[in-house]
Formats: structure tokens, C-alpha cells, sequence
């Protein structure tokens, strides 16, 4: 497939207006249009239309029983797609636009192929401006998983996208860096009214609890899965984010994790909080990766993917990265993390 891509911080206001529309005008005919978002990028269909999901799948080499997030220009237009409740109008008068993700009993005209034959449907309104006008225009709601090759770590940088999506997609709208950098939170409304929440994201468990007091979070997203028990969001069970490298987390004080790295054998590649760097100077062989300072956790969720796939290029044996607190923005990280470790943690 020969893919057409819009640098759309280098063209100007009409150019930018002329790409939105041919890649409205492509989702309508079926295509498909890599698109950014304000916490990575997505790779969209017209969510109404089985055959794009279908697409979707193949595009990205994921499994069919995974289901789509369906993306909206306007909260209110959840109505027409699931059975909404005044909890998901406090939620979306409080976090939308943003990166908040409601999982809703579905309305019939969700095809089944969105939902993976599933009840329910995710529904998302992203804050980025060209998301925003790229839905307006295709005049129909955008499916939407992250822009990744299956396995790979979520697309934050038109690089990455292009080194996934290029030749499978119709259109990438480039448009720089995620301001976010890992993927919306998932919440879903239960039956009692309470809410779940399956990810963690840029909208914390506090900032929730202060609009919900009645939350609960999954099992799955700070540990393992069990044997025998269910999977509740199915993206939930399969290895993620993963660096070809083994990526080990350490969990210790600074003196332990330093000490640790500095005796690792082999080609050892570290992402290190800022305020650590210079402690490492000393072993000149490490390949040292800046996640940001230890308290600053926006730029770590801001870095993290695009940090996991500069490691992978340069070919490590392995990885190590401290293993993030649980604490506000902090849960995303782990919960990407531990899966991109896959459970590998070190205590020391
Ligand atoms: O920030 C984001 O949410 C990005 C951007 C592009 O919007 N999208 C994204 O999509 O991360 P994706 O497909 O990579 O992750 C969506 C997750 C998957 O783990 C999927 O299993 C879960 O949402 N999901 C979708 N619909 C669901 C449903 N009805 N019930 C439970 N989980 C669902
Ligand atoms: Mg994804």
C-alpha cells in the first residue's frame, strides 16, 4: 500500500485544512489514517464500518478478539453509540476532551467487530486539536487502537509510527511529539454505578475518586494474572510494550540500583532518573537513557515509550529501569512497565 504522510508541522494552514480533509475523505471510503492524539497516536477507521476494523486488525497484527476504542468529537455524542448515565456526564464534564476512556453497554449499531463481540464498547474523546477536526470532518466516529505494531511499544513520535505503520496505512497525520505519552485511562461503569478501573492513564485514581468515590482497580493492572481468572479488559492478557532486549525492573534505594547496574555483565542499557546519571559515570560502557527527574512523572510517561524503543535499536542484552512508585501518574508507569518487563522484578 502506498502511504501518503502529512508533516503537518511543516506545511502550512491550508495544506494542514487540505490533509484533513483528503484523510476524512479516506476514512469514509473505508481507509485507513494514522492520527495523533494527546497521549499516542492512533491508527483509525470509520468505526462504523466491520470491513475497517477488520483492516485495523490486520494493519497492526492484532488479535481480532481485542476490541477497538471508538473516538468522538463531542461527549455528547457517546448517546448515539452506548446507553450513557449522569456518571458519564460527570466524568465527561470533568475530563473531557482528554485521555479518559468510558467502557459503556453498547448500542446495536456498534458492528461487532469494534466491540470483539463484546457487550460493551470503549468510548474516547481526545483533546488534540487535529483529532478533533479529523473526526468533525469524517462526519462518522474513528476506531481507534494505539498506532503500534502489535507488541511494540505505543507510537508517541511520527518516527515511530512510520517505522510501523508505513506501507500498511492509507494516511499519517504527523503531527509531532504526544504531549501525554502513554495511553488514555480506561474506566468502566458497573452496574452498581461504581466505577473499575482496567488502565491506568494521564486522569489519576484521585483525580476519579474525586468525581467517583466509588473505585475500584483491576487486579490486573498492577500484577500477574492468575491461572483460571477472567480477563476483564482483553488487551489485559497479552504481553505488551515489549523491547526485544529482557528488561529487568530493580526495585531498591538508589545505592542498591546503582551498585546492581554498575555489575551487570554484558551490553547493559539503563533508563535512569536525572538526579542518578552522574552516579553511573564512572562504568563508561552503559548505554544511559534519561528518563527524567525521579519525582517528575509526566515526563517519564512523556518518555517512556520512545525511551523502550531507542534501547531496543541500539541491541542491548539487557535492560534495567527502576521500577516506578504506584502513587498519582506513577500507576501508569508501573502498569506499562511491569508489562513491558514482563513481570521481571529484581527486588534488591
Ligand atoms: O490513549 C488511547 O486510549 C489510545 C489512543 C489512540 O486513543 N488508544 C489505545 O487503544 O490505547 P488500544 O486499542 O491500544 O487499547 C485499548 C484497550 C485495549 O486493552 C482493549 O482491550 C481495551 O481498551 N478495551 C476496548 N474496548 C473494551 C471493552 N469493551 N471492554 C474492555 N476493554 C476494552
Ligand atoms: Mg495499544
Amino acid at each position: 500500500m502506498n502511504t501518503v504522510t502529512y508533516q503537518i508541522e511543516e506545511i502550512d494552514a491550508k495544506e494542514t485544512d487540505a490533509a484533513i480533509t483528503y484523510a476524512a475523505d479516506v476514512l469514509r471510503c473505508g481507509g485507513l489514517v494514522v492520527f495523533p492524539t494527546e497521549t499516542v497516536y492512533g491508527l483509525g477507521g470509520n468505526a462504523l464500518d466491520p470491513a475497517a476494523s477488520a483492516k485495523i486488525y490486520a494493519a497492526k497484527g492484532r488479535p481480532s478478539d481485542n476490541p477497538l476504542i471508538i473516538h468522538i468529537a463531542d461527549p455528547k455524542d457517546a448517546e448515539a453509540y452506548t446507553y450513557t448515565d449522569p456518571l458519564y456526564d460527570s466524568l465527561a464534564e470533568h475530563f473531557m476532551p482528554g485521555p479518559l476512556t468510558v467502557i459503556m453497554e453498547a448500542r446495536d449499531n456498534v458492528p461487532r467487530e469494534v466491540r470483539a463481540g463484546l457487550p460493551t464498547v470503549a468510548v474516547r474523546c481526545p483533546a488534540h486539536p487535529l483529532a478533533n477536526r479529523l473526526i468533525r470532518a469524517a462526519g462518522v466516529p474513528i476506531a481507534a487502537p494505539s498506532a503500534n505494531l502489535s507488541g511494540k511499544p505505543s507510537p508517541t513520535e511520527g518516527r515511530h509510527v512510520r517505522a510501523d505503520m508505513d506501507g500498511r496505512v492509507d494516511v499519517i497525520l504527523d503531527g509531532g511529539a504526544a504531549s501525554i505519552g502513554v495511553e488514555s485511562t480506561i474506566v468502566k461503569i458497573e452496574k452498581d454505578g461504581g466505577l473499575l478501573l482496567l488502565r491506568p492513564g494521564g486522569i489519576t485514581v484521585d483525580d476519579l475518586r474525586a468525581v467517583c468515590p466509588d473505585i475500584r482497580v483491576a487486579d490486573a493492572v498492577t500484577g500477574a494474572l492468575k491461572e483460571g481468572q477472567t480477563v476483564l479488559s482483553p488487551g489485559m492478557k497479552y504481553r505488551h510494550y515489549a523491547p526485544d532486549a529482557p528488561l529487568f525492573l530493580l526495585d531498591g534505594d538508589t545505592e542498591a540500583r546503582i551498585a546492581y547496574v554498575k555489575n551487570a555483565k554484558g551490553r547493559v542499557a539503563v533508563l535512569s532518573y536525572r538526579e542518578e546519571l552522574p552516579l553511573l559515570s564512572d562504568r563508561d560502557d552503559l548505554i544511559l537513557l534519561d528518563v527524567g527527574g525521579r519525582q517528575d512523572t509526566a515526563t517519564q510517561a512523556h518518555r517512556l515509550f520512545s525511551l523502550l524503543r531507542d534501547a531496543d535499536a541500539l541491541s542491548p542484552d539487557v535492560i534495567f529501569a527502576p521500577l516506578p512508585s504506584m502513587e498519582g501518574m506513577g500507576l501508569a508507569l508501573y502498569n506499562r512497565m511491569i508489562r513491558a518487563a514482563a513481570h521481571q522484578i529484581l527486588k534488591l
